[in-house]
């Protein structure tokens, strides 16, 4: 039985494909050097990649651009789930050797009209001070760096972690030759990354990135919003940032919902 949906973002997708092969004069060699190419993209695992880095945040932006409430950015390809469930005072799993700068990060969770949301699951992962997530890089314990918390009363949690190094995605791959052919560089600002889950509210997928960093204005996978970057504070042996979460009711629609 045919999917309506496929059919019609299909036929779409094709018309657009055909009238790009005609506007680009798209030669056969290209067709097939193209072919090649994204066979070995499929192969080498990365699709998943390729595409959160070059069109998730565009479908963000189609769907809640313009909308009130915190912005969303992308999930990525390095969420696991299954973390494990933190007790107070939090503090995201950690090496005993864990390098980099001790990190306490604070986050408000309220709905649009400022109510705040208490007893609401927070889902946070990390890269650490190498720019390396746990299961997705050798040497480094399973869910390190992730963990889920509930906030207090006030809407509000305060977890210790490490800061994390902004990061290049993979470039031995097919998408690093991908970046070369464009002339784009492979890296991401530093980022947190948090799945905020509130009764009655859209679940927010969003990162938080830092005031500063050198790599925000060019993220290469566009997951950058002003409203997701925090002040750091340096505060003697340790440093500090917060961020205000502000989630939507469900019955505000999305545009695309
Ligand atoms: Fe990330």
């Amino acid at each position: 039985m045919a999917n309506q949906r496929v059919v019609e973002i299909f036929e779409a997708f094709s018309e657009k494909a055909k009238e790009l092969i005609e506007e680009q004069k798209i030669t056969h060699e290209e067709y097939r050097q193209f072919c090649l190419w994204f066979d070995e993209l499929g192969r080498s695992g990365e699709i998943p990649l390729f595409m959160d880095v070059f069109f998730e945040s565009h479908v963000l932006r189609g769907m809640y651009g313009d909308m009130p409430g915190t912005e969303p950015s992308l999930l990525g390809p390095y969420y696991v789930d299954n973390e494990p469930e933190l007790k107070e005072p939090f503090e995201l799993p950690m090496r005993p050797d864990e390098k980099g700068e001790v990190f306490y990060f604070t986050g408000i969770v309220k709905s649009l009209d400022g109510k705040p949301l208490g007893n609401t699951e927070v889902c946070m992962w990390q890269a650490d001070a190498d720019g390396e997530y746990s299961h997705f890089a050798d040497g480094i314990p399973e869910y390190n760096l992730r963990g889920k918390f509930k906030t207090d009363d006030q809407g509000k949690f305060t977890v210790k972690t490490v800061i994390p190094a902004p990061y290049q995605i993979p470039t031995g791959g097919p998408t690093g030759q991908f970046l070369d052919y464009i002339d784009s560089h492979p890296y991401r600002p530093a980022h947190l990354h948090f799945i905020i889950r509130a009764e009655g509210h859209d679940e927010l997928i969003t990162q938080v990135f830092f005031d500063g960093d050198k790599w925000l204005d060019t993220d290469v996978a566009d997951g950058v919003r002003n409203s997701l970057i925090s002040n750091l504070q340096k505060q003697g042996d340790h440093t500090t940032g917060a961020l205000e979460f502000e989630l939507r009711p469900v019955s505000v629609p999305a545009k695309n919902k």
